[in-house]
């Protein structure tokens, strides 16, 4: 048996037309578009990558944007200064900072600096509160990704058993609670899970979000279980690859993410659905 393969560039393409669409009739609304300031600290090449894919995504909806690429000498006052600017600028819908920051700065708080109503990456605690509470807030991008590509797939999760491996704040956490909110069950398996195996054998949904190359083998997989990808990693000959090892674990699969392809486009495509449902709420 192969699994179906998740296709994440085709449901990413659907949300970032969708996203157009209505960004339009904002802009016949409104008389302006909804506008991102993506705050880029020093020059960490995977940032200045993910940042220039963020605006290029920007132009293609038709969300202004704006990188402030500020240097790694700048303090953390200076820093806050230019998120409280993003926050009491009217014209500036969403913000975010990408991480990682350099050592001297405080990620925290500046997530927490913030307003919670901008906070595009669904990152700050007030956000992560009304998810946990089931009150309207901004998703965290990759989780809400995901759920979109289950929906897109039509695959249930009330009832099911989905495990969560890896507890980040952007990606495990916020996944395992929407799941609780899809109605599943939830396990989550971190680094000091002990036989790790005997968790996510008993997944009728996983999703693994650790960044360890391959290291999800079909062992650690139920026959017919959705298996989703969340990392992006190099393997030993420099290609790129999940934690999920594809060409075994695909054989038992019901539903399977690639990698790349699969969960990563989502993340910057609900970035854009973010943007946007700031803006609306912010009128
Ligand atoms: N660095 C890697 N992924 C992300 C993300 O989703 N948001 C931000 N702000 N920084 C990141």
């Amino acid at each position: 048996m192969t699994g179906v393969v998740i296709d994440g560039k085709a449901v990413a393409a659907r949300v970032r037309e969708e996203v157009k669409a209505d960004c339009i009739s904002f802009q016949e609304q409104y008389g302006f578009a909804p506008k991102l300031i993506v705050i880029q600290v020093g020059d960490f090449g995977p940032s200045t990558i993910y940042v220039r894919n963020k605006k290029k995504a920007c132009e293609n909806v038709g969300i202004e944007s704006e990188i402030w690429h500020l240097p790694d000498t700048i303090t953390q006052e200076m820093l806050l200064e230019k998120i409280d600017q993003c926050n009491t600028d009217d014209q500036i819908s969403g913000v975010l900072v990408q991480l990682p920051l350099p050592d001297h700065l405080d990620a925290v708080a500046c997530r927490n600096a913030i307003d919670p109503k901008k906070d595009v990456d669904g990152f700050h605690p007030i956000n992560t509160g009304k998810m946990i509470a089931g009150e309207e807030s901004l998703l965290p991008c990759t989780p809400a990704g995901i759920i979109r590509l289950l929906d897109e797939y039509n695959i249930q999760t009330d009832g099911a058993h989905c495990v969560v491996v890896g507890r980040s704040h952007i990606v495990g956490k916020p996944m395992a609670a929407l799941m609780l909110e899809r109605n599943a069950t939830v396990t989550v398996c971190h680094s000091h899970t002990k036989d790790l195996a005997q968790y996510t054998k008993q997944a009728d949904i996983l999703i693994s979000a650790v960044g360890q190359a391959n290291m999800i083998t079909a062992e650690y997989v139920k026959p017919g279980a959705v298996v989703i990808d969340v990392a992006m990693n190099r393997d030993e000959q420099g290609k790129l690859c999940g934690d999920i090892k594809y060409d075994e674990v695909s054989q038992i699969a019901s539903a399977i993410t690639p990698v790349p392809g699969g969960v990563g486009p989502m993340t910057v495509a609900m970035l854009m659905y973010n943007c946007l449902l700031a803006a609306r709420r912010n009128r």
